[in-house]
């Protein structure tokens, strides 16, 4: 097992094509363990981390918590609307006290772009972001790339689109970043107020027809409309929204060809996908939530064996 190049994952841009391999082939194992009876391994006894969450989630909070269980590391969990921070601490200061508390690794979700590097050269702790606003969410693609990889055989050479709210989505980025780098190509498609203008740097197709991309792709990644992130309106209504972009069986049967399906969650039944795709044998929905536990898995184990 090589060592990753990296004391943090502060995102995917950040790590190689090398360390996304370590930490498939490490998720492999785990996820063999996470097969058996007995589901605990020592690995991560005396190191503790916090999970800092200040925006709301439930997959990657529970799934971090799990997978650090199951490494048994020590495990606290702290959410922002229960703190101090709503008697006006700053993040600085929050981290300061808990890690006075003597903690080792710190997993943070912050509306702030950018919050997770902050704190990483503000704290000595290793830093993992759970999602910072619009700029990053590492895990995420890791576990998706980690699930095409399972499905398909390979990432390399696969055709993904990702379709929605690319404007607002750390999902996208991230995920365009970890799929370029292990050799697929990726067409971004939506609406074009929902695709930022200079998306195309990236070296990504661009496409405002779903059923072009659904065409060209190998899979198709669903993104929810991030309302809670628009301050303006960015298309005339959901119902207009679900009629372009939305994903349904007569678009999928229109195909002369099978597609992989995929949703980080949460999902908007009848707006970025119907219920009866969510929940059909093409949707990797839930094996994307499933190998969530062992890609964080492998990268908490990795990183603290940096250390
Ligand atoms: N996919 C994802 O980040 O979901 P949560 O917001 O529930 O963590």
């Amino acid at each position: 097992m090589s060592a990753l190049s990296t004391d943090h994952l502060l995102g995917i841009k950040d790590i190689t094509k090398e360390d996304i391999e370590t930490i498939f082939s490490t998720a492999d194992n785990f996820k063999d363990v996470l097969n058996r009876p007995i589901k605990k391994v020592p690995s991560l006894r005396d190191i503790t981390i916090v999970n800092l969450f200040f925006e709301n989630s439930t997959r990657t909070r529970i799934s971090f918590e799990l997978a650090e269980k199951r490494l048994s590391a020590d495990v606290i969990n702290f959410s922002s609307s229960s703190s101090s921070v709503n008697k006006g601490e700053t993040l600085i200061d929050t981290v300061n006290n808990i890690l006075a508390m003597k903690v080792d690794m710190v997993v943070m979700r912050h509306p702030a772009p950018g919050a997770a590097k902050f704190l990483s050269q503000h704290i000595d702790s290793q830093i993992i972001n759970a999602g910072d606003g619009t700029h990053e969410h590492p895990t995420q693609a890791l576990l998706d790339a980690f699930t095409i990889r399972e499905k398909l055989g390979t990432v390399k050479g696969k055709k993904v689109a990702i379709v929605g709210d690319i404007l607002h989505s750390r999902v996208a980025l991230s995920n365009i970043f970890c799929l370029q780098k292990l050799g697929a190509e990726v067409m971004v498609c939506g609406p074009q107020t929902l695709i930022p203008r200079h998306i195309r740097s990236l070296g990504v197709e661009v496409s405002h027809n779903l059923d072009e991309a659904l065409a060209w792709c190998d899979v198709a990644n669903m993104l929810r409309i991030q309302l809670e992130r628009q301050e303006i309106s960015y298309f005339p209504s959901l119902t207009d929204y679900q009629l372009q972009y939305g994903l349904t069986i007569p678009r999928l049967n229109k195909l002369k060809k099978e597609i992989t399906i995929m949703h980080p969650g949460p999902i908007n039944r009848g707006v970025e996908i119907s219920s009866d795709i969510a929940d059909s044998e093409h949707a990797l929905i839930l094996d994307q939530v499933e190998n969530g536990v062992a890609t964080r898995m492998a990268v908490l184990f990795l990183l603290a064996n940096k250390k």
